[in-house]
């Protein structure tokens, strides 16, 4: 199979949502700590109707039927989330319902998780097997759902929540440059789970943070080790169209981005001009760790790769921006911003992802872009996505009714013998919703 990638993709998000600044004032946060000192404007919530499962079964559902794919065609099912419902029970096998009603029950693959990550794991099975003498000639199907919240505190502002699902086979117009890969891997405690009582992570922030930008600069290392190995030259931001993050919040793609032009400035690349080599030169010096700390690099970094950010970057951030951070599907909605926004000029470019997992996991990885053929075209997907249609039509809570969402998810999360409201009245038609978790714990969902 050549050109193995994505075909298509569907995204939803929950239509309840609640604006940073509003949030920023009720929480006593110092005016544009949210939306200028994170850089967010608004964040997605699951109230006690949605979930991670209802989510993915309203992306699976809704990304068949557009896309005009027979249930029957999917050979390979893969889930990555972070969010635990069932220690043992895969999201995947709840997905399942959708594929056995048409009498489809031979789909390899079950979940990934490990933080953010996950998604990125299974796109990755799902294009290796379509790569593979295993291929059976069926579509691979790849979800992406987490409801990201957080305790009250500093991280709070940075939740979200979302499903994704992409179809994968071969002749995609989102193909994968396979060969062009960076991973780092290691131990660390930045952002964990230990607590399974609780939906809500453990998290050193400042770590976090840091950790991040380590397993950055050292997958953007072997990145480029890799390129140069196999074209004979050197790699530099040039050489790329666009880059997308993963995005817990914009601040930190901002900071990203200028982390890749200290790269290249550090590697004398070809894409840091003159001034930038000046402003940047008082930096050549540092240590590793001197680096990660300093505020004034950070500045002068930021500053000097505005430009280039506003180019190669800024079309990535739309959905994170509005919708928070959404864990596994945070990467993929923030690749989804690009196909919404330029979805007509990026035939023949070359787009970087890096994903970034918690504990922690990264990759960056490389994708080049063609037009493709309806249904599978670029043009096609913006057209299913309606990300402008699905920002529209949401629905703001004021902070207080987010708070009291959240205490009632606080009590509802791993409890039994409930029913909900079934209040779907704000949920576009078509979409999943939770009824009932009966007394062996069992869920159940109606479709609106
Ligand atoms: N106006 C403008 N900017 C402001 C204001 C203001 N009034 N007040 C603060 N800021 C800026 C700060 O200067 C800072 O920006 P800078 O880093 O460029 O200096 C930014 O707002 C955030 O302020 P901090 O004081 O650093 O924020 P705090 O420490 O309270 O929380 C954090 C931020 C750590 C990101 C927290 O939200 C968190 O823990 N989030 C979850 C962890 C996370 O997402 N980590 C990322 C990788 S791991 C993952 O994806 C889960």
């Amino acid at each position: 199979a050549k050109n193995v990638g994505i075909l298509a993709m569907e995204i939803y998000f929950p239509p309840t949502c609640v604006q940073q600044e509003a949030l920023e004032a009720y929480d006593g946060a110092s005016k544009g700590k949210y939306t200028i000192g994170l850089g967010q404007d608004c964040m997605a919530f699951c109230t006690e109707v949605e979930d991670v499962i209802s989510m993915s079964l309203s992306a699976v559902t809704s990304l068949l039927e557009k896309y005009k794919i027979d249930p029957k065609q999917i050979g390979r099912l893969e889930v990555g989330s972070e969010t635990v419902i069932d220690k043992s029970k895969s999201i995947k096998t709840f997905l399942m319902q959708i594929f056995e009603k048409c009498g489809n029950t031979d789909i390899e693959g079950v979940d990934s998780t490990n933080a953010c990550y996950g998604g990125t794991a299974a796109l990755f099975n799902c294009v290796n097997w379509v790569e593979s003498s295993s291929w059976d000639g069926r579509y691979g199907l790849v979800v992406s759902t987490d409801s990201a919240v957080y305790a009250e505190g500093p991280a709070r502002p940075t939740g979200g929540a979302a499903a994704i699902a992409m179809l994968i086979g071969p002749d995609a117009p989102i193909a994968f440059e396979s060969k062009l890969r960076g991973s780092h891997m290691s131990h660390a405690y930045d952002f964990y789970k230990p607590n399974l009582a609780s939906e809500y992570p453990v998290v050193d922030g400042k770590l976090s943070q840091t950790c991040y930008l380590m397993a950055l600069d050292s997958c953007y290392k072997y990145f480029c080790h890799k390129y140069e190995k196999l074209e004979g030259k050197q790699f530099s931001l040039s050489d790329a169209d666009y880059f997308v993050f993963h995005s817990p919040y914009n601040k930190l793609v901002q900071k990203s981005f200028a982390r890749l032009l200290f790269n290249d400035f550090l590697r004398n690349a070809s894409s840091v001009d003159d001034i930038a080599k000046e402003k940047l030169g008082p930096f050549s010096t540092l240590t590793g760790d001197e680096s990660y700390q300093s505020r004034d690099l950070e500045k002068a970094s930021q500053q000097v790769s505005k430009p280039l950010y506003d180019a190669k970057v800024q079309p990535t951030t739309l959905i994170p921006k509005q919708v928070g951070n959404m864990y596994t599907a945070s990467l993929y909605a923030a690749f989804a911003s690009l196909i919404h926004n330029k979805h007509s000029e990026l035939a023949g470019k070359r787009v970087i992802l890096f994903s970034y997992g918690s504990g922690l996991t990264a990759t960056m990885f490389s994708l080049r872009l063609h037009k493709g053929q309806h249904p599978f075209s670029l043009s096609n997907i913006a057209t299913v996505m309606n990300v402008a249609g699905k920002l529209k039509s949401r629905h703001e809570f004021p902070p207080e009714k987010f708070v009291e969402t959240m205490k009632l998810m606080e009590h509802r999360y791993g409890a039994k013998d409930f029913v909900t409201s079934k209040d779907c009245s704000l949920l576009s038609p078509g979409t999943y919703y939770l009824t009932e978790v009966d007394s062996m714990y069992r869920r159940f969902y109606a479709k609106k």
